[in-house]
Order: structure tokens, then sequence, then C-alpha cells
């Protein structure tokens, strides 16, 4: 990997290609922290001393995919009944239960900054970009990567499946075991090969045989088996060491399967759900998750701006990041910082080449 570079702190939001990058440090990324290749290790107990719950209800949760407080604690009762199979009023009391073993409930401003110090940074690949998302992409939330054809998101999806396999130094989450990303393909245009390019400049720190071995790919033929995917990727991040997810792209599925104003709200009530599985898998397991999305395409249509995502206030209220891709030059790409709770409106160039996502020179 390029040593790590960072920009000025004099926020742009014009790009102005031929600039130069100053020198300068990258942020932390090696933090002490809680291992996200463990996510059972934020547990502070196991269900099985959950009152009120003996081994044969353990493992009937273990095997409905509850396995750890965080699951229980973060389920609705309803989705309890229907995917352990229990009654209403056990499945409140497990979910209570869960939540006062956690400690769920309000917290101070002051804890929240702590724990999100406990969040990680992926690095992109390039500096400047990593300098655009405040260090890199963001462990325990959902960015979306939206754009139109060929800007780049599908190979900033692969980038950072390289990338989440690095050691934390290196702006990677590996701390002594491997790291596994999960990629849920909706298009077919997953490559491995394109993994194997990349790592090239990280050789000495990956281990290149395991690279491909620790991404798990799964390519989802509709919307609903898109969505048993991301479920399934919850299920395993239990107990794996996911740090990474993406979903390339969103909702390529669910707009060629509910066509027409008739279909709008049971799609949108769909993608809300697996949006919704997205997210809490993002936060309770503290792993990064990336969602591909387009743009509206048609500058002829009577709806919606050209340059906006779809999907909706659904998808946006989700994303907490959200950066838009364009097109420059040749290989160049300019992402801008669409909408964050933290980050600037601001923008940057990098470029897309054979070894992957790299700065500009
Ligand atoms: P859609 O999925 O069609 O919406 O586009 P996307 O935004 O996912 O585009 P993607 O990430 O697939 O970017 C495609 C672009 O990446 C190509 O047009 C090339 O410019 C570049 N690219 C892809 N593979 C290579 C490669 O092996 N070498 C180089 N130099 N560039 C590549
Ligand atoms: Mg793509």
């Amino acid at each position: 990997m390029p040593p790590r570079k960072k920009k000025s702190n004099n926020a742009k939001n014009e790009i102005v290609e031929e600039e130069g990058v100053l020198e300068g440090t990258m942020s932390e990324n090696s933090t002490s922290v809680p291992n996200v290749a463990t996510n059972n290790e934020a547990s502070t107990g196991s269900i099985d001393d959950l009152p009120g719950i003996g081994p044969a209800t353990a493992k009937k949760l273990r095997e409905s995919g509850f396995g750890t407080l965080e699951s229980l604690a973060t389920v609705s009762i309803g989705q309890l009944v229907a995917v352990g199979n229990l009654g209403e009023a056990t499945s409140s009391k497990i979910i209570q239960a869960a939540r006062d073993s956690l400690n769920f409930g309000f917290v101070s401003a002051d804890e929240i900054l702590e724990r999100r110090r406990n969040m990680l940074k992926i690095t992109t690949g390039s500096a400047s970009l990593d300098d655009l998302f405040g260090g890199g992409i963001e462990t325990g939330a959902v960015t979306e990567l939206y754009g139109e054809f060929r800007t780049g998101k599908t190979q900033l999806a692969h980038q950072l499946c390289v990338a989440a396999q690095l050691p934390r130094e290196l702006g990677g989450l590996r701390v002594d075991g491997p790291i596994k990303v999960i990629y849920i393909d909706t298009e077919g245009t997953f490559r491995p090969e394109r993994i194997l390019n990349m790592t090239k400049r990280w050789e000495g720190d990956l281990d290149v045989k395991q690279v491909l071995k620790n991404i798990m790919h799964g390519r989802a033929y509709n919307s609903d088996h898109q969505m048993v995917l991301a479920e399934k990727a919850a299920q395993d991040s239990q107990t794996e060491p996911i740090g990474l997810v993406i979903v390339d792209s969103l909702i390529a599925h669910f707009r060629a399967e509910y066509i027409g104003r008739g279909t709008l709200a049971t799609r949108q009530q769909k993608l809300n759900q697996h949006i919704h599985t997205l997210l809490k898998m993002a936060e309770v397991g503290n792993m990064a998750v990336i969602l591909t999305n387009q743009v509206h395409s048609k500058p002829d249509m009577f709806f919606g701006d050209p340059t906006l995502p779809v999907g909706g206030h659904i998808v946006a209220h989700a994303s907490q990041t959200r950066v838009y891709l364009r097109k420059s030059k040749g290989e160049r790409r300019i992402a801008r910082i669409a909408d964050s709770p933290l980050l600037p409106e601001n923008e940057t160039v990098f470029a897309i080449t054979g070894d992957g996502i790299i700065d500009v020179n």
C-alpha cells in the first residue's frame, strides 16, 4: 500500500483535479478495541445464562439464528415468535431478559463517544478518498455508494473486500485471526480475478492465498433471495469473524420486480425489512456494510432528480453516509459526500487502475 497521505483540512466543495495532495498523517486505525473478528465478544454473557431459558430453548434459539444476547435484545417480539417458534409471552420475556442483561436503554453521550472510538475504518486504497470519509469506511454503520453505471461502485466494493483483510495498522480490520467478508452480488459482476489484482500491492501484508477464501460470495437471483442471503449473513456474523458486508446492488432486483405504482408500497416494505436487517447487523456486530445504488437515470422522467439515488427515503434514512460517484477524465472518478451526520459535504478525485483504487498523482 502506498504511504497514507492526508489533505489539508480546508474543506473545498469544488474539485481542482490538478491540485496536489499534501503530506500528513492519517487518522488512527489501531486503537485498542474489541475485535470485529469476534462479534460475540461484545456480549457480556451467554444466552444460556438468561433466566427462564433452559438447554432446549437455548438450542432452539441458536438454531433460529439467535445465538447472542445482542441478537435477542434487538429482535422484535413478532419476529421471535415467527422465526424462533416460541409463544408471545415467552418471546417477550426472553427479549426483556436479554435487554436487561445488556443494560439496553438510554446511554449518556460520553458513552456514545466511547463506543464511536471502538469504530474502525477500512482504507479505500486512496488516501484522498480515505480523507474524504474521515479516515476510511466506518464499521458499525451503513455506507451507500451511488452513481451512474461504470462510476466505480463495484470496483470500490471489490477493493474494500481486500482492504478489510489488512492488519489494522494498514487500514484493515485484522488483529489476530482472519477477517471475513460477505459479498451479496445481485448483478453477477463479482470478479475474483479483480480481487487478485487488487491484492498485489499488499502482497507482503496479506496471505494472498487466503484472501479469496475469506470472501463469501452469494449470487442473489431475485429480491427474496437477496433478503434471505442478508439474513444468513446476520446469522453467520454471530459465529464468524465477519468485518464487512457488501450488497451490490441494493435495489436492482426490487426495481425490476416491482413495476408500476401499485406495487410501490410492497416494494418499499420489503426494502425496509431488508435494510433493517443490514443496519442491525452493522450496529450489533460493529461491521461495515456497503450498499451500492443506482441513480434516477432518465433525465426526461417526470419525477425524481436524475442525480439522486433510487429507493426513496427508506434507503436514505438507513445509510449513515451516502457517497455520490461520478466519472471524470479517463480512469478518474469523483466521490462526493452527499449526506453524512458528521462529514462535511466535500469531494475528491481518485482513480480506478488495474491494481485497484488509488490516488490521482
Ligand atoms: P454499474 O454496476 O454498471 O452501475 O457500474 P459500477 O459503478 O459498478 O462500475 P464499476 O465499478 O464496474 O466500474 C467499471 C469501470 O471500472 C470500468 O469502466 C473501468 O473504467 C474500471 N475498471 C474495471 N476493471 C478494470 C481493470 O481491470 N482495470 C482498469 N484499469 N480499470 C478497470
Ligand atoms: Mg456495478
